[in-house]
């Protein structure tokens, strides 16, 4: 499948009202199995970086791996920077061949927001790549991005319009009171009507600028579904795809203790992997919308 635009992907599930799973992977074995579970599903994929696997792992060796598992899959898949606070590590990562880039410049007051958002379009939009932009704060932990919860503040409606004309931005990530991590309570508070007056303002006479859910993690499935009934259609998974990552290694490793066969450990991490990643496809519902 030749490298497509996230943007057209998005637009697409908006219209369709499923979402697609953009999930963080740190390695190889990740990848690979979350590109194997999304075949087998028949599912459209975002694949995403934190900026701290992106530098450890080199932004090119990372798009290489990609663009060679994205070319002979029968599936649309992108790779995507996730929460990128540095403007230059945007770039370096849009020259290396990531096809979608975030950047989170949404702790600055709202005109740097802008400036530094502009800026990367200007240059990802040469390169026909995809740019999402911030609008509020996200509370938790996303690999150096750090918001405490009273810190945390939503997306004002009133500016979401005003951040999406004067950036260019293509992919639009209103704070609605999700957060990173994992939640304190099942039913964490999240602002419904704020999305939904959001949607309305962004979408409301025709899909434009698709929005993303950031916080996935630990959100009820009745919760998820309301979320992309509301417009939501890039959905961010990643903290738990990490719990299955170390969970099913040291289980595996306290069961196979005396086992020194690196191989029989990466098949159990991506049979896991490629399981979660299945609930999840199915509960965005975006099986079968390859
Ligand atoms: P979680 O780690 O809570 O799944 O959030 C993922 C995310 O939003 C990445 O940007």
């Amino acid at each position: 499948m030749t490298v497509v635009n996230a943007k057209e992907m998005l637009l697409e599930a908006t219209e369709g009202k499923y979402a697609v799973g953009a999930f963080n992977v740190t390695n190889l074995i990740q990848m690979e199995a979350v590109i194997a579970a999304a075949v087998n599903k028949k599912a459209p994929l975002i694949i995403q970086t934190s900026v701290s696997p992106s530098k450890f792992l080199n932004p090119s060796v990372l798009a290489a791996i990609y663009r060679t598992l994205a070319e002979a899959a029968p599936i649309p898949i992108c790779l995507h920077l996730d929460h990128c606070d540095d403007v230059d590590h945007c770039k370096t990562c849009a020259d290396a061949g990531y096809t979608s880039i975030m950047i989170d410049a949404s702790k600055h007051d709202f005109d740097e927001n802008i400036r530094q958002t502009r800026l990367i379009c200007d240059y990802c939009h040469l390169k026909a790549l995809t740019v999402e932009g911030e609008l509020g704060t996200v509370s938790g932990i996303e690999d150096q991005v750090r918001v405490a919860e009273d810190e945390a503040a939503l997306c004002d409606p009133g500016q979401a319009l005003e951040f999406i004309e004067r950036t260019g931005v293509d992919l639009f990530a209103p704070a609605i009171g999700t957060a990173h991590g994992v939640y304190k309570t099942k039913n964490p508070k999240l602002d419904f009507d704020r999305l939904r007056d959001i949607s309305e303002l962004v979408n409301g006479s025709g899909a434009r600028i698709p929005l993303v859910v950031h916080g996935g993690t630990g959100l009820q499935p009745d919760v998820v579904k309301k979320l992309i009934s509301l417009g939501g259609s890039k959905f961010n998974v990643s903290t738990d795809l990490k719990h299955v990552l170390i969970d099913t290694t040291y289980a595996y490793l306290c069961e196979h203790r005396r086992e020194y066969n690196p191989g029989k450990l990466d098949l159990a991490v991506r049979q896991a992997i490629m399981e979660r990643i299945g609930y999840w496809i199915d509960l965005l519902g975006s099986a079968g919308k390859a």
